[in-house]
């Protein structure tokens, strides 16, 4: 029999406190949603095998806190990112407007990181690094109370790298296997 090699892929998820970060999480790996906003304090990852080609994946799902008060401890976790997930609320213009922030904070990370974490003589390249975009609840009021058009946040995407951009509901688990699993193969077409 063939030996298959198992691959772990680290992902980052960022964006403001509750944009549904903890929510896309628990509906991608447990197939769960509760309308209940219960904080995430600093970080926690779950895990989730997927099969990609011939390939046994393990995404290991970082998801951090949106909250000031818990952002000094943020870039700890970043460490061995493969990918980057940015969530915004689609209905609260100051969640999207937060995405350069993250972005940017999150690139300012990457070399450095990149070299604690591999044996790579050379780091990646951070304006190449692995993003994603999710524009979460897109379920509310069947998408009358947007704020940010479909549009806006395509042309974010395209000036930041040709982004992958995905439009989710965590509540309803619109959309939400596709973005990981576009994750875990833009992740390993990075390996
Ligand atoms: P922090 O942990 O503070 O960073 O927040 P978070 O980004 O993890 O947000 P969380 O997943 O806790 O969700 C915040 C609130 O939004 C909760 O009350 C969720 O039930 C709600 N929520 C999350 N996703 C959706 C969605 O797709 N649709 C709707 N209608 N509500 C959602
Ligand atoms: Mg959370």
């Amino acid at each position: 029999m063939a030996t298959r090699r198992r691959t772990l892929l680290k992902v980052i998820v960022l964006g403001d406190s509750g944009v549904g970060k903890t929510s896309l999480m628990n509906q991608y790996v447990h197939k769960k949603f509760s309308l209940q906003y219960k904080a995430t304090i600093a970080a926690d990852f779950v895990t989730k095998e997927l099969q990609i080609g011939n390939k046994l994946v393990t995404l290991q799902i970082w998801d951090t806190a949106g909250q000031e008060r818990f952002q000094s401890l943020g870039a700890a976790f970043y460490r061995g990112a493969d990918c980057c997930a940015l969530v915004y609320d689609l209905n609260v213009s100051k969640s999207f407007d937060s995405l350069d922030n993250w972005h940017e904070e999150f690139l300012k990370q990457v070399p450095s990181l990149t070299l604690l974490y591999t044996e790579q003589a050379n780091p990646s390249d951070p304006k190449t690094f692995p993003f994603i975009v999710l524009g979460n609840k897109v379920d509310i009021h069947g998408g009358r109370s947007r704020v940010v058009s479909e549009k806006k946040a395509a042309d974010w995407c395209a000036s930041n790298g040709n982004i992958p951009y995905f439009e989710t509901s965590a509540k309803e688990d619109y959309n939400v296997d596709g973005p990981f699993l576009t994750i875990a193969k833009t992740a390993l077409a990075n390996e």
